[in-house]
């Protein structure tokens, strides 16, 4: 306990003098537990060691796991892994690189696009200009505020009154920039497409967007740490919990820590979290024309519903494996990129608490879907920027065919 005492007074230096957190010869192993016990030593140790963090949490036996370790720690974490007979292989030699080697291209004269990252600033400048160059059918809309008091900024693009309403969330965890920006790529899609079949598609719904749910914490990871994830509320020794382990339905049952200072801290009660609690209130005042909820991070390349639980089963199971099943086949036929889907307990782990299973089970939406965007670990949430676009491109196209899948349900209930 003293121990961490000590590495969080420098930690918390660092903040004060607001210089960047530097990840220089940390490398990220690829590990495979093949037992619990192999499990329970990979947590154990990340609990004790703050230089050491999960890109990637080692929660099933025989799932890989990715675990970031900073150049000190190495010779004991390589130790630990031999006396557990753990196999691991370099996935990234030194994050640092990644860091340094992800930013894009801007053009002169754009204030805003898809080949570069963009500050949290740029894309709240860039959803209010919509309203100027779209009149008739975009308008501002805030669905809710963050510990430091920001606005969680999105757009309401309504086609025709009484369209069922898509919802789609982005970046609630802070360092997967590739959510934001595929959320205002989307955005760009539906007002300015030339394709008449998807204009037709589109225009039978209404879109809520709001590119960054989290947004103080990816304030921080452009400030201060490139690797944040969480929110920036001050608890005692650490900052922060996660806001997709934070809903209150199940909350705190499988897949979150009850420990502060753990990535996956789920807070010190449901709905601890600004953002959470407000934005859920935004959800709840919607009503019925709600009827989709879309829902980026990074990165695993998966497309996944409720539930994050073992305990509950979605109702409409059969009906999103086939409806995931066709989204993928759509997302493959353009890049050949490949993905796995399936509820998200099947096809990641359990991870209670998070905002597509409270949509499911509290508020009973039926249409629930969540992408994990490119990669498969190679660059992990530090994806450089000229894979925006084709990423987009792809998660665009199985969109498309979940929305396409919507309105024949949504139609075969009417008649
Ligand atoms: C979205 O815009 C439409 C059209 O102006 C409006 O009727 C609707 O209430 C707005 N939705 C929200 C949640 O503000
Ligand atoms: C649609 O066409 C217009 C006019 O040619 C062009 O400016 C715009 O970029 C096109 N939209 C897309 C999404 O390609
Ligand atoms: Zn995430």
């Amino acid at each position: 306990m003293l121990w961490r005492a000590v590495v969080l007074l420098a930690t918390t230096v660092v903040v004060i003098s607001s210089e960047k957190v530097r990840y220089d010869k940390y490398r990220v192993y690829r590990v495979h537990p093949a037992g619990d016990e192999q499990l329970r030593f990979l947590a154990s140790f990340a609990k004790y060691h703050n230089d050491i963090q999960f890109w990637k949490e080692p929660r099933v036996v025989n799932k890989p796991a990715d675990v970031m370790v900073s150049p000190e720690m190495q010779t004991s974490f390589l130790e630990g892994l031999e006396a557990n007979g753990i196999q691991a292989t370099v996935y990234v030699d030194n994050v640092q690189t990644l860091i340094d080697n992800e930013r894009g291209v801007r053009r002169q004269g754009e204030s805003f696009g898809w080949e570069d990252y963009y500050t949290l600033e740029e894309i709240h400048g860039w959803l209010n200009s919509l309203s100027e160059t779209y009149p008739d059918v975009v308008t501002p809309i805030v669905g809710g505020s963050s510990y430091e008091g920001r606005e969680i900024l999105g757009v309401n693009i309504t086609f025709a009154p009484g369209n069922p309403v898509v919802v789609v969330e982005g970046g609630i965890h802070a360092g997967e920039w590739i959510g934001p920006a595929t959320a205002t790529w989307i955005i760009n899609q539906i007002l300015t497409t030339n394709d008449s079949a998807v204009r037709d598609t589109v225009r039978q719904f209404n879109f809520y967007v709001f590119p960054n749910l989290n947004p103080d914490g990816y304030v921080y990871t452009w400030t201060t740490d490139r690797n944040w994830r969480g929110t920036r509320t001050p608890y005692t020794p650490c900052y922060g919990a996660d806001p997709n382990r934070n809903w209150d339905f199940h909350w705190g049952e499988e897949g979150a820590s009850s420990t502060v200072c753990s990535s996956d801290f789920a807070g010190p009660e449901p709905f601890s979290e600004v953002e959470t609690r407000t934005f859920s209130e935004f959800l709840a005042s919607l009503g019925d024309d709600f009827q989709v909820y879309l829902d980026f991070h990074s990165y695993g390349q998966m497309l996944m519903f409720p539930y994050g639980l073992y305990s509950v089963t979605a109702p409409n199971y059969d009906d999103l494996l086939v409806i995931t099943t066709k989204a993928v086949e759509a997302l493959t036929a353009r890049y050949g990129t490949q993905y796995t889907f399936g509820s998200i307990v099947d096809t990641i782990y359990a991870a209670a608490g998070s905002s597509l299973d409270w949509v499911m089970g509290v508020l009973g939406k039926r249409f629930v879907f969540v992408w994990e965007l490119r990669d498969k670990g190679q660059y992990g949430q530090l994806l450089p920027a000229d894979q925006i676009i084709p990423n987009s491109e792809e998660t665009f196209d199985s969109i498309l065919s979940i929305l396409r899948d919507v309105l024949a349900q949504i139609e075969s209930s009417h008649s």
